[in-house]
């Protein structure tokens, strides 16, 4: 006898959509795709696969994604170093650069896809997820912040989504982030026996991220240590102010969070984040900020950059939290039928109902008229047609009204206005 094969499952932290949910998918990004269009984005498509080291320039080298969390792998045919890309900012500067995109012109760019980095799974944490990225290119700010900021603000309306915390900071430039580190080096390495492993260990590789710590331990000596803000220059400053002053004009809500460093190095001046009550520890829904440098680093010429990525499982988790998913959508109309001839006819109304714009699923595979009309409530069918012999011999279908409990007899040349007015009504 055959040995019984294994059963081969998905990669652990690798999610399959299925129809269960996947409607909450197309839903959301349909409302996404109005919402970036309004806003005057434009679609951009880029590999999953690029170059490792685009990566490693762009993230940096000492951050927790380039250190250990990229799928990286050597191609066997040719030698190449790849990665799965763990986020969309850098292929989007990639492939913009690539493409002289910017060649006296600015670029207001939007992207969804999978994004995939080796972290532990748990909720609200995977290693395919999604991202929906907006990267608004060659603007000096800080207006457009401002105007980052209203149309994500705009978003959770649309989606009567609450609870979410708006936190920003602003990181200054490369010269003030390099005073800022100097003294935070200086600071720690005076309480050096406060430290823990991890902190000891960026110290001198990426200090700012000790600020990030989540030891409890460590949360007074992190929260007296010397502030980025302090260490701004005059232009800094004001961007910063700027943009506050757009954010209070606009009476969008936010808070200042002067350890909010984020976890990628290309950031300058503006960062944020959206911090949702409802996802318990991985609750930052969207974070961006600015990122001038990276398109110098990419391309040899100074520009501006700034943009946000939202983690849609994050914000599918927090709609549902809050009740604010739509119902899976029912189907308008099911086709029960048996006998000669009544398959074809079904077909033929099928076509013409669906002409007019409803959803119809037509019976197949045959079975009782019970069983049939069980599937039509399964499918939450509004209506449904009967075609048996005697419908098909007198040109006539019986029409149910599933919820009313109600049945018709029409005649098929009253069809299309029959079932248009119920609609209506
Ligand atoms: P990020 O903060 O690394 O930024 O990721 C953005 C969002 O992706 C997070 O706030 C979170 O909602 C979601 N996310 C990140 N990692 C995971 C994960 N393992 N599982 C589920 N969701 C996750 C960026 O990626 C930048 N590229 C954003 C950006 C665009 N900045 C400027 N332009």
């Amino acid at each position: 006898m055959a040995e019984k094969a294994q059963k081969i499952v998905g990669v652990k932290g690798m999610n399959d959509l299925l129809p269960a949910t996947s409607y909450q998918w197309l839903w959301l990004e349909d409302k996404l795709r109005v919402w970036l269009s309004q806003y005057g984005y434009e679609n951009i498509r880029t590999p999953i696969l690029e170059n490792t080291q685009l990566f490693t320039r762009s993230i940096g080298e000492v951050t927790d994604i380039v250190e250990k969390e990229m799928y990286s792998f050597i191609d066997s045919l040719n030698g190449d170093a790849l990665t799965l890309r763990p986020e969309g900012t850098a292929g989007t500067i990639r492939a913009v650069v690539e493409h002289n995109l910017l060649y006296n012109a600015n670029q207001k760019l939007w992207y969804i896809g999978p994004m995939f980095r080796h972290e532990r799974p748990q909720k609200g944490r995977y290693r395919q997820f999604h991202q929906l990225g907006v990267e608004a290119l060659g603007f000096k700010g800080p207006d457009v912040d401002c105007e980052i900021i209203l149309m994500l603000n705009h978003l959770w309306q649309i989606l009567g989504l609450s609870g979410v915390e708006l936190q920003i900071n602003c990181l200054g430039n490369k010269d003030e982030r390099l005073a800022h580190r100097e003294a935070l080096i200086a600071y720690f390495e005076q309480h050096q026996e406060l430290l823990d492993e991890e902190a000891k260990r960026r110290l001198h590789t990426n200090p700012l991220r000790i600020l990030d710590t989540k030891n409890p331990a460590m949360q007074e000596l992190v929260g007296n240590a010397p502030k980025l803000l302090a260490y701004l220059g005059e232009q800094s400053q004001a961007h910063y102010t700027g943009w506050k002053a757009g954010l209070d004009a606009l009476k969008i809500a936010y808070v200042e969070n002067p350890r909010l460093v984020r976890g990628l190095d290309y950031y300058n001046l503006s960062v944020f984040e959206w911090v949702s009550s409802d996802l318990g520890s991985q609750s930052t829904v969207c974070g961006g900020g600015r990122y001038d440098p990276l398109v110098a680093e990419l391309s040899g010429k100074e520009n501006y950059a700034i943009g946000f990525a939202i983690g849609l499982e994050r914000l599918l988790l927090s709609l549902e939290a809050q009740n604010k998913l739509i119902i899976k959508p029912a189907c308008d109309i099911y086709i029960v039928n048996d006998g000669v001839g009544a398959a074809e006819m079904a077909f033929n109304l099928a076509q013409e109902l669906r002409t007019l714009g409803y959803k119809v699923i037509q019976h197949l595979g045959g079975g009782s008229f019970k069983s049939q009309f069980k599937k039509a409530d399964s499918y939450g069918a509004r209506l449904s047609l009967v075609i048996g012999e005697n419908e098909v011999k007198l040109n006539q279908v019986v029409l149910k009204l599933m919820a009313e409990q109600k049945q018709e007899l029409i005649a098929h040349t009253q069809l299309s206005q029959y079932v248009t007015n119920f609609f209506n009504s």
